[in-house]
């Protein structure tokens, strides 16, 4: 799988999405469905979307006990998407089952989805870690061993911001995989994402894949805006 530029398609209309779709129509897309979408629209989204050709990351987070993350997994797999994820906060036993229950629901001559975990949200700060979760050790510290504890139960690799890509990279191996949001042009908004970089600062800082979300969909051209990323993400030098 050559490195993805999912768009999230977080709109809270179903016809907006259409229009924001329709737009698109002669390019092959990466998309990512997250709770909000999946949530209103169900399984017909996904239908619909690996029918049209789409490359899909159902960002959906699971966390829970072992069994149902496993099951529940086992379900997804069917699907036939491309990326799926769970919280490593979740634990290696439960990030062992989500893997088990992927590779089981797996039809014969598919792919199995790779399974990649999330290791602090951007939206958690040292304050919220130190407070409120409880955690006494540095953010980098934690998310390099949440994606350390993703490797050794076997996943293909992990959330996190493109700045926390080194670390990562230097702390596990050179095939487990990176996928980082906070992504803006350099003359974007920032919104609510507290560290923001450009695509060809991600693939710099070794980012395999790269998540947009409002940069493209409330832009005036969104079409536009994708292709200037998309050459941005595509032109720059690898890491
Ligand atoms: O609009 P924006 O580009 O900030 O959207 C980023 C997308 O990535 C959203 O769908 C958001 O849910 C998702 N995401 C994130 N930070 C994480 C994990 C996922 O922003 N740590």
């Amino acid at each position: 799988m050559n490195r993805p530029f999912f768009i999230a398609l977080d709109f809270d209309e179903h016809a907006k999405r259409h229009r924001f779709l329709k737009s698109f129509a002669a390019e092959t897309l990466d998309v990512k469905i997250g709770m909000e979408l999946f949530y209103r629209e169900g399984l017909s989204v996904v239908h619909e979307l690996k029918e049209a050709g789409y490359r899909l990351f159902l960002d959906l987070k699971l966390h829970d006990i072992p069994n149902t993350v496993g099951r529940t997994m086992r379900a997804l797999a069917e699907l036939d998407v491309d990326v799926v994820n769970v919280h490593a906060a979740g634990g290696k036993a439960m990030m062992e089952a989500a893997l088990e229950g992927l590779d089981a629901g797996t039809r014969a001559g598919k792919q199995r989805p790779k399974l990649i975990a999330v290791t602090q949200l951007t939206s958690t700060d040292s304050r919220m870690l130190a407070e409120e979760l409880l955690i006494d050790k540095a953010m980098d510290e934690v998310v390099v061993r949440y994606a350390q504890l993703a490797q050794e139960s076997g996943l293909d690799g992990v959330v996190c911001s493109a700045h926390e890509v080194p670390l990562i990279r230097a702390a596990c191996s050179d095939r487990f995989l990176t996928v980082t949001p906070g992504i803006r042009r350099q003359v974007d908004q920032v919104g609510d994402q507290v560290r923001v970089v450009t695509p060809g600062e991600a693939k710099a800082l070794g980012s395999w894949a790269i998540v947009v979300g409002r940069s493209i969909t409330a832009a005036a051209d969104p079409l536009a805006v994708y292709r200037e990323m998309n050459q941005d993400w595509k032109g720059a030098t690898e890491h």
